[in-house]
């Protein structure tokens, strides 16, 4: 263990910096959408169920092994499991998803910056346009942005852990519920706000059906940032005697709020717009609900409020998802960069000036990978589609392999750390946890049904996803 690794300065650090990674697009677009689609309460009732019963003893035990081992996911590994070679790989497999997870992602968010860019300077007319994002993706204004996020990336991780990556959060998080409290607060007061809000609220469990389920499981799941190496990263810069177990409680409950909230905030604004809206229009992907449909929502305001009205809403909304995908990317960024230090002994500026280039040059494959490119353009061909370089890596590492991440971590704990030393790291710090109804059940979920769940979600993902056959409904 090294003695002198970088640390969260306090409890709140940790907290608000998980919750920065938990906190991202997944909430703010993709959960408001997924419970619109799949019966509203009824949805939100099942998800919550999972977040408490699957997600946070998953939760648990990616943040003690970090902790306890003080290392990023592959040294994790490999030091729980006393150099065990296949272990070793599977940790592997925990370090190759995050820095996969960063390619893509810092696609996304500067798609974001350049919409924030260009909100503020006067052109949500033009965002609004559904032919705009197909043609903006390949302008070459995206290599500024890509450098402009870049820049702020890498200047908050170079400045450490806490300075950077937990002073990053204590400015952003609250700016983004500051930012998120407005808007919701906003969209409530426009015409057929509250039609909305029933549909988002009121429970039709005619809805639910085994696919829902598991997609209430799956979004839970990566909403929590689990399987991604993070939480096992973050657990290792986390104080020894802090409150493990209550700290995970409030990131879990945080982001589930977060992601509450921001139905409050999209059902009404669609709504609003189209009192009529058959939701099972509604695009299942996120980036095509930010990227097209929300621009003409925002446009359409500007009846009430005027254009630098509805102007400063859009600015305010592409803010808040920016700040949510950059805590994000900094969370994920650093799982590598982590592991770059530790094993081959490199300074944070050495490593991450090496990870830069890297995940700059994949980002560029993606950014060519939208038409620009031939064979990036058609890269792959499976499930009866053919597939971009970008499609490949959001299916396999986004959507594929996150809950076998997972369900190697509780197998570790199980097979080789053992319950009783993870019990022990858990208890550090909470003497009330000793005993309590968490540590009774968490030691039963994850000895039993946690890890079968997690192997079934990734089979069935993996049948459907690839074969196009599916085993849960
Ligand atoms: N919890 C994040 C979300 O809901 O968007 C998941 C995430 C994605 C975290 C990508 C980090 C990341 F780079």
């Amino acid at each position: 263990m090294s003695a002198n690794r970088e640390q969260f300065g306090s409890r709140l650090g940790f907290i608000l910096a998980a919750a920065g990674s938990a906190v991202g697009i997944g909430n703010l677009v993709g959960f408001p959408v997924a419970a619109a689609k799949n019966g509203g309460g009824a949805f939100l009732l099942i998800y919550a169920l999972f977040v408490v019963f699957i997600c946070l003893p998953v939760m648990l035990a990616e943040i003690s092994i970090g902790r306890h081992t003080q290392h990023a996911p592959m040294s994790a590994f490999r030091s729980l499991s006393s150099g065990h070679k296949g272990w070793t790989a599977g940790g592997f497999l925990a370090l190759l998803t995050p820095y996969m997870i960063a390619v893509f992602y810092t696609v996304i968010t500067i798609w974001l910056f350049g919409y924030l860019f260009e909100t503020l300077s006067g052109n949500l007319d033009k965002l609004a346009d559904p032919a705009y994002f197909g043609a903006f993706i390949n302008t070459n204004d995206i290599f500024w942005y890509l450098i402009a996020v870049n820049a702020i990336v890498y200047f908050i991780l170079f400045s450490g852990v806490k300075d950077g990556i937990e002073k990053g959060a204590k400015i952003m998080m609250p700016a983004l519920f500051v930012m998120l409290i407005l808007l919701v607060g906003f969209v409530l007061t426009l015409d057929n706000a509250f039609a909305g809000v029933r549909y988002y609220i009121v429970p039709d469990f005619s809805k639910i059906n085994a696919s829902v389920i598991n997609t209430a499981l799956s979004q839970a799941f990566f909403s929590l940032s689990l399987g991604m190496g993070i939480m096992i990263t973050y657990g290792s810069y986390m104080q020894r005697d802090d409150d493990l177990p209550g700290s995970a409680k409030f990131v879990a409950f945080t982001d589930t709020a977060v992601a509450f909230c921001a139905g409050l905030l999209i059902m009404p604004a669609i709504f609003s717009f189209n009192p009529d809206i058959d939701t099972a229009e509604l695009s299942d992907s996120s980036v095509g609900l930010i990227f097209t449909f929300l621009p003409k929502i925002f446009l359409a305001l500007q009846a009430n409020i005027g254009y630098g009205g509805a102007s400063a809403v859009a600015s305010i909304f592409f803010l808040l998802v920016f700040f949510a995908a950059i805590t994000s990317l900094v969370s994920i960024t650093e799982v590598p960069n982590s592991a770059i230090m530790g094993s081959m002994k490199y300074s944070r500026k050495k490593s991450l000036s090496m990870l830069a280039v890297s995940v700059l040059v994949f980002s560029i494959l993606c950014i060519y990978s939208f038409g620009r490119a031939d064979w990036l353009t058609s890269f792959m061909s499976y499930g009866g589609a053919n597939k971009s370089f970008f499609d490949v890596i959001i299916d396999v590492f986004y959507d594929t392999v996150l809950p076998l991440n997972g369900l190697l971590s509780c197998l570790l704990v199980l097979f080789h750390w053992k319950r009783a030393n993870f019990h022990r790291e858990l208890e550090r710090g909470a003497p009330n946890y000793r005993h309590s109804f968490l540590e009774r059940y968490v030691d039963v979920s994850l000895t039993t049904f946690i890890p079968v769940i997690l192997l079934v979600i990734f089979l069935n993902t993996v049948a459907y996803k690839y074969f196009g056959v599916s085993f849960i409904g």
